[in-house]
């Protein structure tokens, strides 16, 4: 069972953490109500919870838990926070779990093949300027049981590895991990683009109405994916509006 005291035991930084019963969006949640960098809102159960592009994301026996970061003061570094977040989920679950988690760039954590945590980053505004980042960061930790539309892509640290989950420990670390690379020892996309498994492979970009294949070839200083098209030509993708797909399936 989630426990505030005992996550906030565990942080490294002084942050505010408030356990929610259940929540339509910890993320809806954290922009009402957050207050300073390092607030965690976090929930095993989100009833509405978003996902990316419009999409809802489904929770069962899971971790849902959104993190208050400063914005970056160049506003394409806010892109980052979502790579970061998904490096820092990788350490702690390989980690935990003994697996090999990696990053499918923009926002997604994969494991043998299938998503096992997803992130969310939304901006709070106040007089047209960011105030604060909201990085919703969405853990399947012991899932079982997926609805039918996902089932055959989502997968949890429990089904590959058979570990059940301390969520509050998980937290911690998730939300440590953040602050290090966010604050004490910031790492560029590059430097862990080995972590990357769109790297390296052919993937098909849907852009606005755009569908086309070319290969992933590195992450740049703002978080864009470096892809080099057929003619040769490198070109560079913001995650905004785009999906990227393996060519033969979600990785
Ligand atoms: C995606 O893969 O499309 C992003 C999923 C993000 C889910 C997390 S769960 C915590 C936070 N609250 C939300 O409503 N969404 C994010």
């Amino acid at each position: 069972m989630l426990n505030d005291s005992l996550i906030k035991s565990q942080l490294i930084y002084d942050g505010n953490v408030y356990v929610l019963d259940s929540v339509d969006s910890t993320n809806n949640y954290a922009k009402e109500n957050g207050g300073i960098f390092g607030d965690i809102f976090i929930t095993e159960n989100q009833t509405m919870g978003k996902g990316r592009l419009g999409r809802s994301w489904f929770c069962d026996n899971a971790l849902a838990m959104s993190v208050c970061v400063k914005p970056c003061i160049a506003p394409e570094k806010n892109m980052l926070i979502p790579l970061l977040a998904g490096y820092a989920v990788c350490k702690v679950i390989n980690s935990y779990a003994d697996l090999d988690c990696k990053i499918k760039w923009p926002n997604d954590v994969v494991c043998g093949g299938k998503k096992l945590c997803g992130i969310l980053n939304e901006g709070v505004l106040e007089d047209g300027k960011i105030k604060m980042i909201v990085c919703g960061i969405g853990i399947n930790t012991d899932s079982e049981y997926f609805s039918p539309d996902i089932k055959d892509k989502a997968t949890s640290v429990y089904l590959q590895s058979g570990t059940k989950c301390d969520k509050n420990y998980i937290a911690a670390k998730v939300a440590n991990y953040l602050y290090k690379l966010c604050v004490i020892n910031p790492v560029l996309p590059h430097d862990f683009k080995d972590m990357c498994v769109n790297i390296g492979k052919r993937v098909t970009v849907t852009e606005n109405k755009d569908i086309y294949e070319c290969t992933a070839v590195d992450i740049d200083e703002s978080g864009g994916l470096k892809v080099k098209l057929d003619s040769g030509k490198i070109k560079t993708i913001a995650s905004g509006e785009v999906s990227v797909r393996g060519i033969y399936g979600y990785v």
